[in-house]
């Protein structure tokens, strides 16, 4: 697919009033498709009173029911694939830790246009044929490790799957092998970066230049923190398995203001995450996916439950959507006040004297929800600039957020890890019974 000499693709060059054609034509197909072939779409389509032929602009979308994870639950493992089951090339499951897991599949095609998504992704964020990228997202079920593989060889990368863990064999692997590009969460990265310290390598000295960071939320503070330790230009790559896995959207090196989603193959809105209701662009709410392309599992408006705005294109033609600022049920209510990890990670990180290291503790004290913020001193800091910090951190989250929390400054090192996802809430609050 790709041409060195001409950096975007064919669904790169179309012009809006091309890339709108085509997204209407894939949508009529695709929906026409999940209705003849998957019961539940049937069912739920007779049951909004829409039909696939109703389907006459982009805009008629809004009148099709959601797909929500409940839905896909309901029909594990197979009652949503449109195609037999010896159509299916490969299979992948979300990583759900609660309940049962989700489980996705791959046609043929759907995978080589999955490899093409990621290829135009890794272009979009500075990578090259010829570079060799080193891989740190999960190989396995998760989507991260195989999606991003296939992806780069398809670029024509050289591929070094390290996959996760084993965090000072990752580090030797990148000092010996000197990949240009590495794909890996940003809390993995930052794992690295304090390995590659404490190995007493210079992470700035080494060949990385690229990085590809997503499956989590991170923010501008973190990608300033992870550009200046290491001399990389730090991207932003998102996606889900439900929709195809990482390559959903991607951010441009050459802008770095949000992430261009692959419209003419994915296409975005964002409803009010109450009502439903679609939002104009700029808009903040939860952003909803309708595949166009894919053949294997096909899906009508899935709600994320990530919350983002939809703007204008810039580097591309293709819509943007704003780094996401957390998954709803990630979203903390202290007193009535909504917060989320990012917003927690944009104050510790600009605060002196703290590491990029933070756990959020949710107690319950008598009726009331509390929330104890435990960041990681720097290794230099002494008792005093612990005790400023940490009075400057609960001091931001009134100020920015506007509720009070407890801060703990604790020693170095003291807090977990992260190999993958990072986990940021713990939630110590009892059961319900
Ligand atoms: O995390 C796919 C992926 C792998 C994306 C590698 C990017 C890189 P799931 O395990 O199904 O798939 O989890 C999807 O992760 O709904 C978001 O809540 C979150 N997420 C993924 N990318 C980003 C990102 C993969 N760039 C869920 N920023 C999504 C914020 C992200 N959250």
């Amino acid at each position: 697919m790709t041409d060195v000499r001409n950096p975007l693709d064919d669904g790169e060059r179309l012009d809006e009033a091309a890339l709108r054609t085509l997204q209407l034509e894939r949508l009529r197909t695709s929906l026409r498709r999940a209705y003849s072939r998957v019961p539940f779409y049937r069912e739920a389509f007779d049951k909004a009173g829409v039909h696939p032929d109703d389907c006459r602009d982009l805009a008629d979308l809004a009148r099709f029911p959601f797909t929500t994870k409940a839905d896909l639950r309901a029909h594990y493992p197979y009652g949503m694939f449109a195609v037999p089951r010896n159509r299916i090339r490969r299979i992948h499951a979300s990583s759900g830790t609660t309940g049962r897991p989700t489980v996705v599949g791959y046609t043929d095609a759907d995978l080589s246009m999955w490899s093409d998504m990621v290829a135009r992704s890794l272009r979009a964020a500075g990578a090259r044929p010829s570079d060799t990228v080193h891989v740190a997202y999960g190989y396995g079920l998760f989507t991260g490790g195989l999606g991003a593989h296939y992806g780069a060889e398809r670029l024509g990368c050289t591929v070094v799957p390290a996959s996760g863990g084993m965090t000072s064999r990752q580090v030797r692997l990148i000092l010996d092998l000197e990949p240009r590009v590495i794909m890996v969460t940003p809390s993995y990265m930052l794992t690295l970066l304090d390995e590659f310290e404490r190995q007493g390598v210079d992470p700035r000295s080494t060949s990385l230049r690229v990085g590809v960071f997503g499956a989590e939320p991170w923010t501008e503070r973190m990608r300033q923190e992870i550009e200046e330790r290491c001399a990389i230009d730090a991207v932003d790559i998102y996606g889900l398995s439900e929709v195809i896995g990482p390559g959903v959207a991607q951010e441009c090196v050459e802008t770095k203001d949000g992430l261009h989603v692959w419209e003419d193959h994915f296409l975005p809105e964002v409803v009010d995450p109450v009502t439903g209701e679609v939002l104009p662009e700029g808009e903040e709410g939860e952003l909803v996916f309708t595949s166009l392309t894919k053949e294997a599992m096909p899906v009508v408006r899935y709600r994320t439950r990530d919350l983002s705005r939809l703007l204008p294109g810039t580097a591309r033609v293709f819509r943007r959507m704003r780094k996401v600022t957390g998954r709803s049920d990630d979203m903390v209510i202290l007193r009535g006040v909504n917060l989320f990890p990012t917003q927690i990670e944009e104050i510790v990180l600009r605060t002196p004297g703290v590491a990029p290291h933070f756990q959020l503790r949710l107690t319950r004290e008598g009726r009331l929800d509390a929330l104890t913020v435990r960041a990681e001193a720097r290794p230099d800091a002494t008792a005093a600039d612990r005790a400023t910090a940490a009075r400057a951190v609960a001091a931001a989250v009134k100020d920015d957020i506007g509720v009070s929390v407890a801060v703990e400054i604790v020693d170095p090192e003291s807090l977990e890890r992260s190999v993958g996802k990072i986990r940021r809430i713990v939630d110590e609050r009892p059961r319900a019974s």
